[in-house]
């Protein structure tokens, strides 16, 4: 059978992780199922453990549901590991959040210096994850949800010199509901190809027969006009631009192609202190005091709330077409190595993949346009020096990656800013 270990447990979304597996139990013979937390977690673990173990036994299942503290005793011989830890919890979202806006700077949980400093708090952790991995389970995959999920995969790649990684984000799942709406058609008739990096990709979707109906979505989309991800508020992109991009952006795409729009719309919520890590707290609490009933034993609809809804599930899918070689048609980040001419072949990119027994197969893109390569290549960038950075603890090439960063301004502003936030998160950042 089937070892699991799920690093931060915890989380809110492991119900729909639980649900995901009990959806595929005649495909993935699972024997035991290990979720691991901290102690300031292990509160959570305990309720949303329960609420797991209850799950199992309602689908009359004997699958074994462990809650441990202890990591080494969850990795030795998994099968499969899956992340979805916040090191810092959600005080140290809201400071990503909130020190930037302060600035009049955007302010987001993996986008400008809010995802800088989740990278530097995250990427040290995660190296010490697959070094346990080496030793306890050297032939596990690595699905990594952990934000900013495109670097930290990077980073164990790269740096943790670990290959089996995957990386995970629900954003081409939410485009492909809402488009596929759209055009009135379910996802399954569509075909979709996505290129790009994790929360920086762009996307082209054709009709089973090859005829390409991007266009007529774009046309759709300006009479539409609804939301995507619960997480992110929505502002209408432009026409004419979007018309010039010839492939359809992604959600967080606003943050670059409306910045001042979105940082005058984040102002407002922080005058409220409702930033949305706030937002989240307040959800997360009426979550677990869901969990908590005894008597529920589903995955409850209000964590449809969550901007991540769908990502375990994707996740379950994942996994299931590793184990059994299904060559499923899956957005993931993975090793470039070619599929887009434009980056770095080492780096990780987000891409329209075949999930096969021995990973994802990148499909090949070819060269963007210069709109989309521009931007690229400059994000691209900006993570590797990122993930640089945060293993190395340099000062340089953390000022570097704020001048570089799109999102927040160059000179005496983002020097200031780093500053204020290296001592905000200090505990957090042993490197530095
Ligand atoms: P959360 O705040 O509920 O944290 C999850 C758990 O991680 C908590 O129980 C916490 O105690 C635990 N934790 C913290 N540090 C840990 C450590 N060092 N080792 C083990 N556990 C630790 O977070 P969440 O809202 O459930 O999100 C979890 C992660 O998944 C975040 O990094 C978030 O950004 C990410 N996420 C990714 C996607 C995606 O599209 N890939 C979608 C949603 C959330
Ligand atoms: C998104 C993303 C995640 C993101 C999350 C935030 O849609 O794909 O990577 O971090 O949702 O959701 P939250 O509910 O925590 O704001
Ligand atoms: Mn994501
Ligand atoms: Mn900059």
């Amino acid at each position: 059978g089937i070892k699991i270990a799920t690093i931060g447990g915890g989380s809110s979304y492991t119900p729909e992780l639980i649900e995901g597996y009990i959806k595929r139990k005649d495909e993935l013979p699972i024997k035991e199922i290990w979720l691991v937390d901290i102690e300031e977690g292990k509160e959570k673990l305990e309720i949303v453990g329960n609420l797991a173990k209850r799950m199992v036994e309602e689908a009359g299942l004997d699958w074994e549901v462990h809650l441990t503290l202890n990591r080494k005793e969850a990795l030795k011989d998994a099968d499969f590991v899956t992340t979805q830890f916040r090191v810092g919890l959600l005080d140290a979202r809201i400071k990503d959040e909130r020190i930037p806006l302060s600035y009049g700077i955007l302010g987001q949980e993996t986008n400008g210096a809010g995802g800088i400093f989740k990278a530097f708090r995250t990427i040290p952790v995660i190296l010490e994850i697959v070094d346990e991995m080496k030793e306890l389970c050297p032939e596990a995959w690595l699905v990594n949800f952990t934000n900013p999920a495109g670097m930290v995969t990077e980073a164990a790649m790269k740096y943790g010199n670990y290959e089996k990684v995957v990386g995970l984000c629900n954003v081409p799942i939410g485009h492909n509901m809402m488009e596929s709406k759209i055009l009135g058609k379910k996802p399954e008739e569509l075909r979709f190809i996505y290129a790009g990096i994790n929360h920086h990709h762009w996307h082209r979707i054709y009709d089973k027969n090859g005829k390409e109906l991007t266009t007529e979505v774009i046309d759709k989309l300006f009479s539409n006009n609804s939301n995507i991800m619960e997480n992110i508020k929505f502002i209408p992109f432009i026409e004419e631009q979007i018309r010039d991009l010839e492939m359809l952006p992604c959600a967080y795409h606003q943050y670059y192609y409306l910045t001042d729009d979105m940082v005058k719309k984040e102002l407002e919520e922080f005058a409220k202190n409702s930033t949305r890590a706030e937002v989240v707290k307040k959800l997360e609490d009426e979550l677990f005091e869901i969990y908590k009933d005894p008597n529920l034993k589903h995955k409850p609809e209000q964590l449809s709330k969550r901007g991540g809804a769908y990502y375990s599930d994707a996740a379950c899918e994942l996994i299931s077409s590793i184990y059994n070689d299904k060559r499923t048609d899956m957005v993931v980040s993975t090793k470039n190595n070619g599929a887009l001419t434009d980056l770095p072949y080492d780096c990780v990119v987000e891409v329209s993949s075949i999930i096969t027994a021995s990973g994802p197969q990148p499909l090949n893109f070819g060269k963007f346009k210069p709109a989309q390569r521009g931007l690229l290549q400059l994000m691209k960038a900006m993570e590797e020096i990122t993930i640089e950075a945060a293993v190395t603890g340099d000062y340089g090439k953390a000022l570097q990656a704020f001048i570089l960063n799109p999102l927040i301004p160059s000179g005496t502003i983002a020097k200031k800013l780093l500053n204020e936030m290296l001592i905000a998160h200090k505990k957090y950042l042993p490197q530095f």
